[in-house]
């Protein structure tokens, strides 16, 4: 209720009543077996990682799943998450020796045999795959410990509770249990253990953020529900680069590995003089990716015309228009302007800027810009402004056989220039 207290019980984890003091005397007794090492001491190869059989996932992980390691990964529901994991785990099934766990505290054993039924026509034949439908921690936790796989998949934590515990699955005290107790299982069995975890739509509370400083790794699985595209992206890597990303499609049977992922998002086969389009390259991480760039500009019959943009931010939509107006003399106070960005992508890339401001000119001019590249920040003089790897964006965009490359680093200065030139 408005400007009230409400009570709500605190959490905590089931600890036998033993003072600071005897820890603290219980702990010395055991240091004897204790020896911290030395740097040159600690073994470590680097060819120990373990090839998930998808090339994309591994280049997220850094190169390959570490042992003892626990990978979170995330993603709304319905994205594929558990679709990714149970085929990962058939691809290592398929290839070596390994005895997998996957925990499912969501679906029946059932449902996960019809899923392995569409995505693996043996899936009789894979005998090292064993799945368990639970959802208690404890008991799951006592398994691992019983059969002692070489990989473990949750599915998910969110489902997972323990009876020593006050609150349901879901909660933050659950949730951060489950994963603490699995965290300290792949460390003593030194196995990789992933962890799927939804999003939730409150701010992702009792979601995959409260656990984010507790895993190796945070992975997530994004994807318009329209498009078949997913990219998985990591947030967070112990043992590799941050916001590198792996492309994968969903098709009816299972998740695959994209062909040529670099050129997804442009649309083939386009009539050479539509208007209203031009391509961008944006960096995904350490990869580059051609997007296209559609604008449409028609004369608003409202008062307030509208300005309605897809695949980018609104607010970044408005200033690169009032841009426009200002200092190329573009006239759109009076214009509906429309932005989509082609295939579903979401772009944060301030490289994007001048893509966007070419689309809508080429709309609204009737000038055909289809076969031109445009990378470039645009400020709010109207000046053109460097971005990061420019050389590997114009390489990449030389590499699919765009000729006309318009960037920071040539002959233009302005955006004006630009709209100049092209005007002619
Ligand atoms: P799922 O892996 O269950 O999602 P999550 O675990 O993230 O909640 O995937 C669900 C969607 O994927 C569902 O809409 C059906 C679709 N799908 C396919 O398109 N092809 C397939 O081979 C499979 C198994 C699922
Ligand atoms: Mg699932």
């Amino acid at each position: 209720m408005w400007n009230s207290l409400k009570e709500f019980k605190v959490q905590s984890f089931p600890r036998s009543g033993i003072s600071l003091r005897e820890t603290k005397f219980k702990a010395g007794s055991k240091t004897e077996n204790i020896k911290p090492k030395t740097l040159a001491e600690i073994r470590y190869d680097s060819k120990d990682r373990i090839s998930t059989g998808f090339s994309e996932f591994d280049n997220v992980l850094g190169g390959g799943l570490v042992r003892g390691s626990v990978v979170l990964v995330a993603g709304d529901p319905g994205v594929g998450k558990s679709t990714l994991l149970l085929q990962l785990a058939l691809n290592l099934a398929s290839i070596s020796f390994q005895k997998i766990l996957y925990i499912s505290g969501e679906e029946s054993a059932e449902q996960i045999k019809l899923r392995a039924s569409r995505i693996y026509k043996n899936y009789n034949d894979i005998k090292n795959i064993l799945i368990l439908s639970s959802t208690d921690t404890d008991l799951v936790l006592a398994t691992i410990e019983k059969i002692k796989p070489n990989l473990v998949i949750v599915d998910s934590i969110q489902t997972m509770e323990s009876e020593g515990l006050a609150g349901l699955s879901g909660s933050i005290g659950q949730v951060r249990y489950g994963t603490s107790c699995f965290i300290k299982t792949a460390k003593t069995l030194n196995i990789p253990i992933f962890i799927v975890g939804h999003v939730t739509k409150e701010g992702m509370v009792a979601g995959p953020m409260v656990l984010s400083h507790m895993v190796d790794s945070v992975l997530f699985l994004e994807g318009e529900k329209i498009t078949n595209t997913r990219i998985l992206r990591s947030l967070k890597n112990r043992f590799g680069p941050v916001d590198e990303v792996g492309v994968f499609t969903m098709e009816e049977e299972g998740i695959k590995e994209a062909n040529s992922p670099e050129q997804l998002f442009l649309t083939k086969n386009l009539p050479k003089n539509l208007t209203g389009s031009i391509i961008s390259v944006t960096m995904e991480g350490s990869r580059a990716f051609l997007v296209e760039i559609q604008g449409l500009v028609v004369s608003s019959k409202i008062p307030i015309p509208r300005r309605v943009s897809s695949g980018i931010d609104y607010k970044r939509l408005e200033l690169l228009l009032a841009v426009l107006q200002k200092h190329c003399n573009l006239p759109l106070s009076g214009m509906d302007v429309f932005i989509n960005v082609a295939g579903g992508l979401r772009l944060s890339d301030p490289a994007a800027d001048l893509g966007i401001c070419l689309a809508i000119f080429s709309s609204f001019k009737n000038i055909s810009l289809s076969n031109i590249v445009a990378i470039s920040e645009v400020g709010l003089l109207g000046e053109l402004r460097p971005v990061q790897f420019v050389e590997k964006r114009v390489k990449e965009a030389q590499k699919l056989g765009f000729k006309k490359i318009i960037s920071h680093s040539n002959t233009y200065k302005t955006l004006n220039e630009v709209i100049r030139a092209l005007s002619r």
